[in-house]
């Protein structure tokens, strides 16, 4: 059996079936770039036949990736097939993923259709995939509740059709360690043939175990684990990538294969998905969450102190963790900055972008002292998930609070190239500027999140907030960043409006 484990990173296709998640070609691209520097083995892109722009995302995915297989989702229909094959064409290693459910519920109340159909449309689904790529996957989706003798017949159906690897997936979080590794060991031992194919886990957390479960798999025999970044994801989410492969390295005492993750890069692409998706990290998610390495304790602090691996089993600066370092201040120039975005991994595409950044660089320099890697982190993403459609632009606004007073907020907007002006009051200056908005906006949608995260410590930090706003069934992430946090809830209600009036609607792939 093989040594290596390969990282198959669903965050683009599975990770933004979260609410608000979705992301614009553009997002989806500097998070693949990253997804690749992570050393992520391949990218599943998204479900093309969702969307003619899902489509177009995927493809330019595959454009622009160069070391991993890039990778699309396909219901086992011709339409879906056909679509993904088109979608990773550019890809110089692609992939189609097709699937169907192979759970007697799924089958009788989702699907209406007989065991039988499901194997056929299994069966053609490959074959027809084999005529783009040779590279398929093919997934039992509800497997966890699927029929084992069912599930052996259509995974040798598939194997002999041409599958390359076989996905056995957790669709709703259901099972426990034990349970999903003695499921994976039998698959391998009773399917003919499994030798010729790579064996795939895919868990969600629905019971708060998909990576235990997906490590249980692997200690069986998988040689695949689907995950996303931050463990984003349908519902409770999936399997987190960070959490997969830094326990496959620092235990590899206990399993017997590692991964080619670079995994200094796994925080600052934890950092990029958090906020182009809106979806902040709780602080103590581990490796990635800002207590993950962080001794409060005196007893924890001495020992640690005294030798770092008394209450250390992982190196902070390992997985990407830089010290708050600090960068750059008011004085630095246009180069100093260009160099450190570049030294982060993050430099804007193209002259314009740059010099964008660097205004908001400056003007952020003018309000913080010190600026650090995390300031500038924030300010390229936050900075390019604005540039998503200008059709509400904030031109000025003031919030009053004062003891005893209703607070007020006066907002002016550029609303499609004119200028609107609102005051009102509220609960508190962020209400009443979500109000003096709305009331601009008209937008009719409905306030559903609302949270704020420092970026960096200290009372002049920059807050980051996250608005998820709906509308007629869209769910949108809007983001902001600014020293003002009424700016910066100002800032991302406005961008979730212009979210909501950018997007389109496209189809789900399990529904
Ligand atoms: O959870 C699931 O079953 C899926 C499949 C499409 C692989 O996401
Ligand atoms: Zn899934």
């Amino acid at each position: 059996m093989s040594d290596k484990l390969i990282i198959f990173d669903t965050t683009l296709r599975d990770g933004e079936q979260s609410p608000g998640a979705s992301m614009t070609k553009d997002e989806k691209i500097r998070i693949a770039r990253q997804l690749e520097k992570l050393g992520v083995d391949v990218i599943e892109a998204g479900f093309a036949a969702a969307s003619p722009g899902d489509a177009d995302a995927i493809s330019g995915v595959a454009s622009a990736i160069e070391n991993s297989t890039v990778c699309s989702l396909a219901r086992a229909s011709e339409k879906d097939v056909r679509a993904a094959g088109e979608a990773i064409k550019p890809a110089r290693s692609g992939r189609i993923h097709t699937f169907i459910a192979t759970s007697p519920i799924h089958m009788e109340k989702k699907l209406r259709m007989q065991p039988d159909q499901v194997v056929e449309a299994a069966v053609k689904a490959v074959k027809l995939a084999l005529e783009y790529t040779d590279d398929v996957e093919f997934s039992a989706e509800d497997a966890v509740r699927s029929d084992m003798d069912f599930l052996l017949r259509v995974f040798d159906a598939v194997i002999q059709a041409g599958a390359t690897t076989l996905n056995v997936p957790d669709t709703v979080g259901y099972s426990i360690p034990a349970l999903w590794g003695e499921r994976m060991k039998q698959l391998i031992a009773r399917v003919p043939n499994s030798h010729k194919v790579i064996w795939s886990t895919h868990c969600h957390n629905d019971l708060g175990l998909a990576v235990a479960n997906s490590l249980a798999a692997v200690m069986n025999g998988a040689r695949q684990v689907e995950c996303t970044i931050n463990g984003l994801g349908e519902r409770a989410g999936n399997a987190s990538l960070e959490e997969i492969v830094m326990a496959v390295k620092t235990r590899r005492d206990v399993f017997p294969c590692d991964t080619r993750i670079d995994t200094t890069q796994i925080v600052p692409t934890s950092k990029l998905v958090s906020s182009i998706t809106g979806y902040p990290v709780q602080p103590n998610k581990a490796v990635v969450g800002a207590n993950a390495f962080a001794h409060e304790s005196g007893i924890h602090q001495d020992g640690v102190i005294k030798h770092r691996q008394t209450y250390e089993i992982m190196r902070a600066e390992d997985v990407g963790w830089s010290t708050n370092k600090l960068t750059l201040g008011k004085l630095s120039g246009r180069n100093a900055f260009r160099t450190r975005l570049q030294e982060l991994g993050i430099a804007p595409d193209g002259d314009e972008a740059l010099n964008e950044a660097f205004t908001r660089f400056k003007d952020l320099a003018d309000r913080k002292r010190e600026i650090y890697d995390e300031d500038l982190q924030a300010l390229v993403s936050i900075g390019s998930a604005a540039q998503i459609s200008e059709h509400y632009r904030l031109v000025s606004m003031r919030a009053h609070s004062e003891t005893g007073v209703l607070p007020q907020a006066q907002v002016c907007l550029n609303v499609g190239g004119q200028e609107h002006s609102a005051e009102m009051q509220g609960g508190g200056p962020v209400d009443a500027t979500f109000k003096a908005i709305e009331h601009i906006a008209q937008s009719g949608s409905e306030l559903q999140l609302y949270s704020v995260n420092n970026i960096t410590s200290g009372t002049d930090a920059q807050g980051e907030v996250t608005v998820r706003l709906s509308k007629g069934g869209r769910v949108v992430n809007g983001q902001g960043a600014d020293t003002d946090i009424v700016v910066a809830s100002a800032k991302a209600y406005l961008n979730a409006l212009n979210r909501l009036d950018a997007g389109s609607q496209r189809a789900h792939p399990q529904v």
